[in-house]
């Protein structure tokens, strides 16, 4: 096991009508307030009423913008940032999912920065500090709520590039599972796959001797796998969405890669397929994950033939581990198809016509994972294999 520092600062508050309490959270940090948010669910629940009801009555001054786009843009972004600058606002309050909340953090650490925010985002800047950012969460998937990063689409040259700073984790995050009813079965399972992809990240490590965390990963799958098909077929099923909603924040909050070094090959080589595409991330891991499987398992097939065992309760053949390891992948590939997810690109309907400049754009700044270093030609390959 690795040595290791473990903070996450974000508190959580957890359960129905929880959000009545987030002018007295937001109130803490100051007055004035943006209030950022998507593209138009928040106004049809009626969330965004109560919120700004809640702010209100705490006498906080309310700046807006919405229209943050799936795949966030950073042209909204730097809108943000001026908005910000102009108005002296003390918190973002971002009132959606991943999205909404990666472009909160994006202006975040803009406001205090003379450049272009981009540039943090190419590694030409470092995060020096961020507004404090406050959420309400509406979709369990990105983990962005308690993460210190950010993932930001610029539209020139359709890159999308992430970074990450302890002091982005957000402040406060309202999680109420009831404002997860709402959400397309589509969005829930792109958030399903997205939180196993972020586990199934930090689960294919070389580090060894560390079963504690091996064994929260396998929890948190099984958890996740076992809620999936009722969430899909109750959407409004309490505990079910509570115990999703709860597992994509532990998905993403850093616990569970305690003491180990995660991969996220799989992230960057999909980060590539959104930035192009514009197709939903949680998608695009269903896609990818299990190529990239297929690709690197044969590195450790012990790991693979254990998360095979314990999460899909494939039977360990010993004189096997191979066939155990390849019945477990393919049981991922099962699952994500019967959530509704493509598993193939071209199911997503995308085609090889961008598979080298994905490949070449996505190592230019060096080889991708940490489970096994890939290179341009292996990216290019494991595209190959998601046709
Ligand atoms: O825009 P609105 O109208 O709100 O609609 C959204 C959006 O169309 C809708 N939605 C959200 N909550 C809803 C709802 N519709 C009905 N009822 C509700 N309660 O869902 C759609 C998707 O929202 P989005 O915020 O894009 O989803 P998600 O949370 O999956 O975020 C995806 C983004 O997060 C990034 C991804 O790359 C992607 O850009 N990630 C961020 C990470 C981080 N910061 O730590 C880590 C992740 O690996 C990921 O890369
Ligand atoms: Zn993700």
């Amino acid at each position: 096991m690795q040595d290791f520092t473990f903070q996450n600062g974000t508190k959580i508050i957890f359960g129905k009508d929880q959000e009545q309490v987030v002018g007295q959270e937001t109130v803490v940090y100051g007055k004035k307030v943006l209030l950022h948010f998507g593209g138009g669910s928040i106004k049809e629940s009626g969330l965004y009423d109560r919120v700004v009801q809640s702010l209100q009555e705490q006498g906080v001054e309310i700046f807006e913008l919405g229209g943050v786009k799936p795949n966030p843009r950073v042209s909204l972004v730097r809108e943000g940032v001026t908005l910000c600058k102009e108005n002296r606002i003390d918190l973002i309050l971002a009132v959606g999912g991943g999205s909404v909340i990666d472009s909160a953090k994006a202006i975040a650490i803009g406001v205090n920065y003379d450049g272009d925010v981009w540039d943090f985002f190419t590694g030409n800047a470092s995060v020096a500090d961020c507004l404090p950012i406050g959420v309400v969460l509406t979709i369990p998937a990105a983990g962005s709520e308690s993460s210190a990063g950010s993932v930001i689409t610029n539209e020139e040259g359709a890159y999308k590039r992430a970074v990450g700073h302890e002091t982005m984790r957000p402040k406060f995050a309202i999680l109420n599972p009831v404002l997860t009813y709402t959400l397309p079965s589509y969005q829930t399972a792109c958030g399903i796959t997205d939180m196993m992809a972020h586990i199934l990240e930090r689960y294919f490590t070389n580090e060894k001797h560390v079963d504690l965390t091996d064994r929260l990963c396998e929890a948190t799958l099984k958890t996740i796998i076992n809620n999936a098909h009722t969430v899909l077929e109750e959407p409004t099923n309490y505990h079910a969405r509570a115990e999703i909603m709860w597992a994509g924040t532990l998905a993403h909050n850093d616990l569970l890669n305690t003491g180990r070094i995660g991969d996220w090959g799989s992230h960057d080589i999909e980060h590539e397929i959104s930035g192009i595409y514009d197709l939903a991330h949680g998608a695009g891991l269903a896609i990818i994950f299990p190529a990239w499987m297929k690709y690197v398992y044969k590195h450790d097939v012990n790991r693979f033939a254990q998360f095979a065992n314990r999460v899909w309760d494939v039977e360990i053949d010993l004189n096997d581990l191979e066939k155990t390891a390849l019945a477990g992948i393919k049981k991922t590939e099962e699952f994500f198809s019967s959530i509704g997810m493509p598993v193939t690109l071209k199911e997503a309907n995308i085609d090889d016509e961008h598979f080298e400049e994905m490949a070449r754009k996505g190592t230019e700044r060096g080889p991708l994972g940490n489970f096994v270093k890939l290179q341009e030609t292996d990216v290019y390959n494991i595209y190959q294999l998601a046709k």
